[in-house]
């Protein structure tokens, strides 16, 4: 059984940090989102995945290659134009096999694939959707089963009152590739507002099992600092990279730190990076590899990818920082949110 990874949405609600990077590409505790996944899936026995790609193919493709290096084989569905998340999975028909598993690529999560796999083999579903429980189901889309996990229904959106469960889509799929014959070819189709409701009618068997372990959506730019903020509080146990040097500070590698400079925790500093003397640097930052970081720095509640360099005298606050940024000397930036087209050339 492979594993399609979707990964070719454009991500426009994380812009400008994916203006010219593909989402799952965004930078998670220092590393590729997608890495992480990879790495996860390779864990769970999956070694054959196909990654579907569209929005700046070729930093995957270049990245990962034919995942040698992760111990897994990778092919790659390439988009010619937009397909959404159905008509993604029917251009990558050709890679797939009989029974193969669904991953939406921006979700982080702690993925655990035995019990929805079991599920799956139970009840004989064309479909099983992985589930998880969000306190506000009101911006997503609710689902409704009978006992034995059978989907009913969705609810897009629904109000608090009207909400048949709190229970949503959680961006992973087991699905029998016969179901492929109800996916329209070379068009855009969702797989949630098309797909899922026309298999429910045509009597398909889609079921829901919820998930458990950590789950966020890394689509908005509050849920990804909140990716980052459980990460440091350990809510969500990702291993992090680095050593704990206290509790709460992890840094990394190679890093040059100077006389007089202050971590707050919780903090996670990558390797090879630099900071000037008096800075201070918590509480909640992520200084990804090779950041260089000036004299009396105040940084708070910040991340930073690699090779970032921010001068003498600087203040960032909430902040997000795209792969190579210069921030010059005695800027105070507040909630900025910022790259550089560089990153193509990276
Ligand atoms: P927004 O533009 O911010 O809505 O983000 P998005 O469209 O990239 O993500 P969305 O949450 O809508 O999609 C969920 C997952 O499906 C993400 O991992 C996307 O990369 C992926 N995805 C969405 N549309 C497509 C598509 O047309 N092709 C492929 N291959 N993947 C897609």
């Amino acid at each position: 059984m492979n594993a399609l990874v979707l990964a070719g949405g454009l991500g426009t609600r994380l812009r400008p940090l994916t203006e010219n990077l593909p989402k799952p590409m965004a930078l998670v505790a220092n590393r590729p989102w997608l890495e992480h996944l990879i790495v996860q899936l390779k864990k769970q026995g999956i070694r054959h995945l196909v990654i579907a790609v569209k929005h700046y193919p070729e930093i995957i493709q270049n990245y990962f290659g034919n995942g040698e290096k992760w111990g897994v084989t990778i092919r790659y569905a390439i988009e010619k134009s937009l397909l959404g998340t159905a008509g993604a999975i029917k251009n990558a028909e050709p890679f797939l096999d009989e029974r193969f598993i669904v991953l939406n690529a921006d979700i982080v999560h702690e993925l655990e694939l035995a019990p929805l796999l079991a599920f799956h083999n139970q009840h004989g579903g064309g479909v099983t959707i992985g589930l998880t429980e969000v306190d506000d189901p009101s911006h997503y889309g609710v689902v409704e089963q009978d006992e034995q996990g059978r989907i009913l229904r969705f609810v897009e959106k629904p109000r608090p009152e009207e909400a048949p469960s709190r229970l949503i889509n959680a961006g992973i799929y087991v699905m029998e590739k016969q179901m492929l014959q109800y996916i329209p070819a070379g068009r855009e189709v969702s797989i949630e507002r098309e797909t899922f409701p026309l298999l429910i009618e045509k009597g398909a068997g889609i079921y829901g099992k919820v998930i458990s372990g950590y789950w966020m959506d890394m689509g908005t730019k509050e849920r990804y600092r909140r990716i980052h903020w459980d990460l440091l509080n350990r809510v969500y146990p990702l291993p992090l990279l680095g050593q704990q040097n206290e509790k709460g500070i992890w840094i990394g590698k190679n890093c040059e730190i100077q006389p007089g400079v202050m971590f707050v925790p919780p903090v996670l500093i990558g390797d090879n990076v630099k900071i000037g003397e008096r800075s201070v640097i918590g509480p909640y930052c992520v200084i990804g590899n090779d950041c260089v970081i000036g004299k009396q720095v105040r940084c708070t509640e910040t991340i930073m990818w690699d090779r970032c360099l921010a001068h003498n005298g600087v203040v960032l606050n909430n902040c997000i920082f795209g792969y190579g940024l210069e921030i010059g000397s005695k800027h105070i930036l507040h909630e900025a949110v910022m790259s550089r087209v560089e990153v193509l050339q990276a």
